[in-house]
């Protein structure tokens, strides 16, 4: 059972509501002025991955009192609890197990007294043996043909994560190119299957569940599309494979039990790229580099569950995060990866961070009297310099921001990566020190205004600074070092959830919307006026239906 604690009654909490109060007026420039070591003393690393935190709004005093909220909440008991196996999925009634997946130790993971740990290296070694038989060609499509596209069919969990670590990990593609469908918009799935050919194409329907409307919609749909492209003479056999829990849908949707990949009920959604869910990873960049990619995360899983708390990096970005959520008001944490092949991160994280803690009721099923998860939102710099980092500077919000890059590119071309690395750099140092007026007056007389026009420009050049930052380097984008970043992501998601008192692996929020859909649904197709709901449903759908039929 997860401890169970109002953090805003804590000891703790109420130093840090008085220590705001001095360090909203403390500039982070003046701090960094008056003490040289602010670096040495606000970094930690793992393995090559350095983590800076000195561009925060922090002091010493500050980051104690966080680590001593994280101690007054217990959270070193629910790490243990986490990695115990325990049911700390209380309201599904399930363990959190996601890092028994990625657990290249091998130590016995006991859920309901047995070792889970045979399993998973059962489905593990099953992964291995299919994608070796696609890439050495002895699976083979119906005419005989080798697999050269593998379309992965999912939604959520089931797709941002493959889709992201495939992106993300390019340039160790081996001989077969990925494609994802997700989105019911029947666009999706029509303009993939432009681009790929019945007689090379492997389907990978991934769904947990396998009830998932998207995902069973689209499934079908490739089905109707292979059979009819092939005349019926193709086998779905060699072209449909599952990843799921749900043995009984998979074999009801035609898949035999042999090219069906299970997982179980204790990996969350969108924790579950460690799973059978990535299949799809492991046919694009091949088994070795998959068991990289776990290996990367299970050296985090250990230092998240040993290290102290004061060098801990997923519960010091947690605590980061929860002084500016809850003390400065902070309504959002803006991901920046200063790495093109991680165009995807932010989004895969949007759903790992808000979907795990966009939660409103405390673990008493009371309604929290604070603010749990930020909105997780992001793209890829230097591109989001020319779009939203106007808002980011000067703008009246204040949004702590990670910024993300390897220290060497994937494709060393000229000089771009000392440039991208120059943003990188300069972004956390402008948002840190800002400019002064003073400074822009100088800036603007050196330039030849006379004083008016200085008087003028200057309120509108002026940058205030004092806007935080963590920076993330680390040598390259590997499998293995990409696998870590994930997990120290992941458990930061954790070590927020516990401290706000949450429960950070369900996610009722999505169902009353779906509920919804499937009783509208058979409403678009009659021809009577539709009066059920409230004004405006009512209004839109008959305004639609009026639409489609004109
Ligand atoms: O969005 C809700 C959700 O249940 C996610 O948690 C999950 O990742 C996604 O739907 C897909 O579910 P499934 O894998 O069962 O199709």
């Amino acid at each position: 059972m997860l401890p169970n604690q109002n953090p805003t009654e804590t000891a703790a909490w109420q130093r840090l509501e008085m220590l705001f109060l001095t360090m909203q007026a403390t500039p982070m420039r003046e701090m960094f002025d008056e003490d040289p070591s602010r670096f040495e003393k606000f970094h930690t690393q793992f393995n090559d991955i350095l983590v800076d935190y000195s561009k925060n709004i922090i002091n010493e005093e500050v980051i104690k009192e966080l680590i001593s909220l994280a101690r007054e909440v217990e959270l070193k008991d629910a790490i243990d609890a986490l990695f115990r196996g325990e049911a700390i999925n209380q309201t599904e009634g399930r363990s959190v197990l996601h890092i028994a997946l990625r657990n290249r130790a091998n130590t016995p993971i006991l859920v309901d007294d047995a070792d889970i740990m045979q399993d998973v290296n059962k489905v593990l070694d099953q992964m291995k043996n299919f994608s070796t038989n696609l890439h050495n060609g002895t699976w083979k499509g119906f005419s005989g043909k080798t697999i050269t596209d593998v379309v992965n069919i999912g939604i959520g969990g089931s797709d941002l994560g493959p889709y992201m670590v495939t992106e993300a990990l390019r340039p160790y593609w081996k001989n077969i190119t990925p494609h994802f469908v997700s989105n019911v918009d029947g666009t999706h799935i029509a303009e993939t299957l432009k681009r790929v050919n019945p007689e090379t194409t492997l389907f990978i329907i991934a769904s947990k569940t396998f009830t998932t409307q998207e995902t069973m919609t689209n499934a079908e749909s490739a089905r109707t599309w292979f059979l009819e492209k092939t005349g019926g003479k193709g086998e779905v056999a060699k072209h449909f494979v599952a990843v799921s829990t749900n043995q009984k849908e998979v074999t009801k949707f035609g898949i035999a039990p042999e090219n069906m990949f299970v997982f179980w009920d204790w990996v969350g959604g969108r924790y579950s790229l460690w799973s059978s869910i990535g299949l799809s990873i492991v046919c694009t960049i091949g088994f070795e580099n998959f068991e990289k990619l776990l290996s990367g995360a299970h050296a985090v899983d250990n230092h998240f569950k040993n290290e102290p708390f004061e060098t801990n990096i997923p519960v010091i970005l947690a605590l980061i995060g929860i002084w500016y959520n809850n003390f400065f008001g902070a309504a959002s944490e803006a991901i920046l990866p200063y790495d093109q092949y991680l165009h995807r991160f932010a989004a895969y994280f949007q759903q790992g961070n808000m979907e795990s803690n966009g939660k409103s009721v405390d673990r008493n099923g009371e309604p929290v009297t604070y603010q749990t998860g930020p909105v997780i939102w992001g793209e890829p710099g230097t591109n989001g310099q020319h779009a939203f980092y106007q808002l980011i500077h000067q703008g009246t919000k204040l949004i702590p921001c990670d910024f993300i890059a390897p220290a060497i590119s994937q494709n060393p071309i000229s000089d771009h990566h000392d440039k991208l690395l120059s943003n990188y750099f300069a972004q956390t140092e402008a948002l840190m020190r800002g400019r002064t007026r003073e400074e822009v007056e100088q800036e603007l007389a050196k330039a030849g205004l006379d004083k008016d026009s200085i008087a003028f420009h200057a309120p509108f050049r002026v940058f205030e600074g004092n806007r935080p930052s963590n920076s993330i380097l680390f040598k390259k984008l590997t499998p293995e070092t990409l696998g870590s970043l994930i997990a120290l992501y992941e458990h930061k998601i954790f070590a927020q959830g516990i401290i706000w008192n949450i429960f950070s692996f369900d996610q009722w929020g999505v169902e009353l919307g779906k509920v919804l859909a499937k009783k509208i649904l058979p409403e678009l197709t009659t021809t009577e006026e539709i009066t059920s709901h409230d004004s405006s449903t009512n209004g839109l759908i008959n305004y639609f239906k009026r639409l489609k039929s004109e």
